[in-house]
């Protein structure tokens, strides 16, 4: 026979489950939920009899029978045909939080930082590099420094933002991730030292991690004046001699701030004479949402490595990055990334060479949204969630909120009931900082983030009146993240 729990037992695990704020039922089926979840209730227990549990708690039979109702339709109490039902884990196929995977249909997706294309103009580009095909398929197809169209126009890009930049200068990648993955293996051995700034954008830092390096973070000051801390990244490089600093000058995962032109010269003087190679992630570089004017980091040393993506400005699904270098750089970025793959697909990279030199009509469309939706996002903040203290973002997709408890983790693990999926505070930082932060996109419609918001509100709310739940509150597995 399994082992059972008593009532008494389970009395005292579940502490004060009722707050109130849901039907109580739910509330009690949320608490076991995370007992189970939690190792606190081990698995294949008996739970107590409906009726002894409502004696017990001193709520009605049909409380408890919809509360086991509940966990046995989200697999966490078998069937139990005329015995008790026993504690499990549910096994799905394909679980809510896999990382690489977007939230499920049905929830509200504040964990990607990511837009639809924007308007017409991919599916345009993508007819239009058909119409382009037949000039390159008499080659072989193989070509691990990118399609010559589009590497011009990535090296326009640079010449007119105020970089002189010749197509041998540019080796096309997957995506930013992809290009920092090779700029890793190429720059940094394993225990090497990469800089960061302190929070920062989470995939990077699991890069850096799988790359054998050591995160080196630099803490961003808590207000904006200034932005960056410089001198504290002038004394980190010339005390611990990083072999690479990955920065996010450009609109900064998370917090949307942009790096003055004064603060890259240092930065870059500084690198040169700490011999540590600067890689500038300029992926959000064009959400610049107020104008602000500066030049790119690469302006001010011609060591400097950019990495680029139009996954944010035009669409992830190209799946089309960059990275700009010298010459010898580049000759040796292409011998690392030809142990992971021989090149891109040519059809994406002629769409993406076709959107970058006729890109200004929809950019300016997604800005205007964008705009729309983070004056909406702010506002929805300040009304339902005044004791957050949120930053505004000079640009990029995401707001950085600072919450009056560590409670960031638990209310990503709870945010999925009320319909809504975040990424923790932690997630972008090392050594479980950040519990005091929650990063909010604003790339979702306003209506949506109306409803988002109230659902953070519910959340709160019940953590703040449930200690006991927010103790017991742990992640499955990190959530994945854009
Ligand atoms: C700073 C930063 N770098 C890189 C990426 C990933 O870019 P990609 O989709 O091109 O790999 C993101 C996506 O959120 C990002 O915010």
């Amino acid at each position: 026979m399994a082992p059972s729990l008593n009532p008494t037992a389970l009395l005292r695990l579940l502490g004060s489950w009722n707050t109130g704020t849901l039907p109580a039922y739910r509330e009690l089926a949320d608490v076991v939920r995370l007992l189970v979840m939690d190792g606190r209730i081990p698995l294949d227990v008996a739970l107590p009899s409906e009726r002894a549990l409502a004696q017990s708690l001193g709520v009605s039979r049909t409380t408890v029978t919809a509360a086991y109702a509940s966990l046995r339709e989200q697999g966490f109490l078998t069937a139990g045909q005329g015995s008790r039902g026993r504690t499990c884990i549910p096994h799905r196929s394909v679980p809510a939080s896999m990382p690489g995977l977007a939230a499920p249909e049905g929830l509200l997706d504040l964990a990607y930082a990511s837009l639809p294309a924007a308007g017409e103009a991919v599916h345009r580009a993508f007819a239009d590099a058909l119409t382009e095909l037949p000039a390159l398929l008499p080659g072989f197809g193989y070509d691990a420094m990118g399609v010559a169209a589009l590497r011009e126009a990535i090296a326009d890009k640079y010449t007119a933002d105020g970089v002189p930049t010749a197509p041998s200068q540019i080796l096309v990648t997957s995506g930013a991730q992809h290009a920092l993955n090779i700029v890793l293996r190429t720059l940094a051995g394993k225990q090497d030292r990469v800089m960061v700034e302190h929070p920062t954008y989470p995939n990077a830092l699991d890069a850096i991690r799988a790359a054998g390096c050591r995160v080196l973070p630099v803490a961003l000051p808590a207000g904006t004046s200034p932005a960056w801390d410089i001198d504290a990244m002038v004394t980190a490089m010339s005390q611990q001699r990083p072999a690479m600093a990955y920065l996010v000058p450009d609109f900064h995962n998370p917090t949307g701030r942009i790096m003055s032109d004064l603060q890259r010269r240092r930065l870059a003087r500084a690198a040169a004479s700490a011999g540590t190679v600067l890689v500038v992630d300029e992926t959000l570089r064009g959400l610049n949402l107020d104008g602000v004017r500066t030049a790119p980091m690469s302006a001010f040393s011609p060591a400097v490595v950019s990495i680029g993506s139009l996954s944010k400005s035009h669409w992830a699904g190209l799946r089309t990055g960059w990275i700009r270098a010298d010459e010898d750089l580049v000759a040796r970025f292409i011998a690392a990334r030809t142990v992971m793959d021989l090149g891109g697909p040519v059809v994406e990279q002629l769409a993406a060479a076709r959107l970058i030199r006729s890109f200004s009509d929809p950019l300016d469309a997604r800005l205007e949204e964008l705009r729309h939706n983070r004056e909406s996002l702010l506002r929805l903040l300040e009304q339902h969630l005044p004791e957050w203290e949120v930053e505004m973002p000079k640009g990029g997709l995401t707001v950085w909120c600072r919450l009056p408890s560590p409670c960031s983790t638990a209310l990503t693990v709870l945010a999925p009931d009320f319909g809504v999926r975040l990424a923790a505070g932690p997630r972008f930082g090392v050594g479980g900082a950040f519990e005091h932060y929650l990063r909010v996109p604003f790339t979702l419609p306003p209506e949506q983030l109306d409803v988002a918001v109230r659902a953070l509100r519910t959340a709160q709310d019940k953590l703040d009146t449930s200690p006991q739940l927010r103790r017991t509150l742990k992640p499955e597995r990190p959530a994945a993240v854009a």
